[in-house]
């Protein structure tokens, strides 16, 4: 039976198993992610191999997929460029960091984006049907990639919201604030940077690649920008980004239901 296991969303457990009928076999688990399986059934380390190599370095991401975007300056701002001929000349900087649009007419990007995003919704034991809104064309969401050495190795999947789901949500205790309802314009739906990736400000400049491209020709502000129930490091990354100190002293998240 192999099992991956994750506490990464709020101290829960993430558990995904496949019954395996047979000897009972010894089961091991990978240090580097978390994956406990049995060395000795193929299948399980064919899965074992799959979910560790996405999970700590991303996925492989053609030059030419994509529609280039700029990284963030110092400022903050972001703006489209068209995508790179030079990559189809074969003069591609592959080892060059850059943030890509996902374009949801192109089937190879999109399915590819979504077998990242599998990985992502298992590790954050989130459903895996909440994708629509980015990957048909013509949806109002769109789909974000940070690449780095001809990997995916970063992903932001962002929605234009209703008013009627906007809310603050209290830091502190993850509770949401009754009788207030304030007007956010673009939600998070997920945000997620492989292991090996983090802490060098990644999802920061996804965040502000999707805020800027995601309606054409206009920036949304920060404070615009809300949260779906964010997990233990996505509730930290959401207090540095855009958290608003009440005047009651509580910390505020922008979120949305
Ligand atoms: C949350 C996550 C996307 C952050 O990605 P990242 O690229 O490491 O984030 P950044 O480097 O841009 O972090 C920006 C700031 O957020 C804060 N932060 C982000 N993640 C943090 C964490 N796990 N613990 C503490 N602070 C964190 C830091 O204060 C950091 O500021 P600094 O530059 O002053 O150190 C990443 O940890 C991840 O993929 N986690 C698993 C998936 C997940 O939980 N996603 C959130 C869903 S809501
Ligand atoms: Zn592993």
């Amino acid at each position: 039976m192999a099992v991956k296991s994750s506490k990464k969303n709020g101290g829960k457990k993430l558990l995904q198993s496949r019954l395996q009928i047979g000897p009972t076999t010894n089961l091991t688990k990978c240090t580097k992610c978390g994956m406990t399986y049995s060395p000795s059934v193929i299948d399980d380390t064919t899965t074992h191999k799959n979910y560790h190599e996405m999970h700590l370095k991303g996925k492989k991401w053609p030059a030419t997929w994509g529609l280039g975007i700029s990284l963030p300056s110092s400022d903050g701002s972001t703006a489209l460029t068209p995508p790179s001929s030079s990559s189809k000349r074969g003069i591609s900087n592959t080892k060059a960091e850059r943030i890509v649009m996902v374009r949801s007419d192109h089937q190879p990007e999109v399915r590819t984006t979504l077998h990242i995003l599998d990985i992502v919704n298992d590790e954050l034991h989130a459903p895996h049907n909440e994708n629509e809104f980015w990957c048909r064309p013509n949806s109002n969401g769109k789909a974000f990639l940070y690449v780095k050495e001809d990997r995916a190795v970063g992903v932001i999947t962002v929605e234009l919201l209703k008013p009627e789901r906007c809310r603050w949500m209290i830091y502190e205790d993850r509770s949401i604030v009754d009788g207030v309802e304030p007007r956010f314009i673009l939600g998070v739906s997920r945000i997620w940077v492989c292991r090996t990736q983090r802490n060098k400000g990644i999802a920061t400049k996804l965040l502000e690649a999707a805020r800027s491209n995601t309606i054409y020709g206009k920036t949304i502000e920060k404070w615009a920008m809300a949260w779906s129930q964010p997990t233990d490091s996505g509730g930290k990354l959401a207090s540095h980004y855009n958290g608003v100190r009440h005047k009651s002293g509580k910390l505020l998240i922008p979120c949305y239901i």
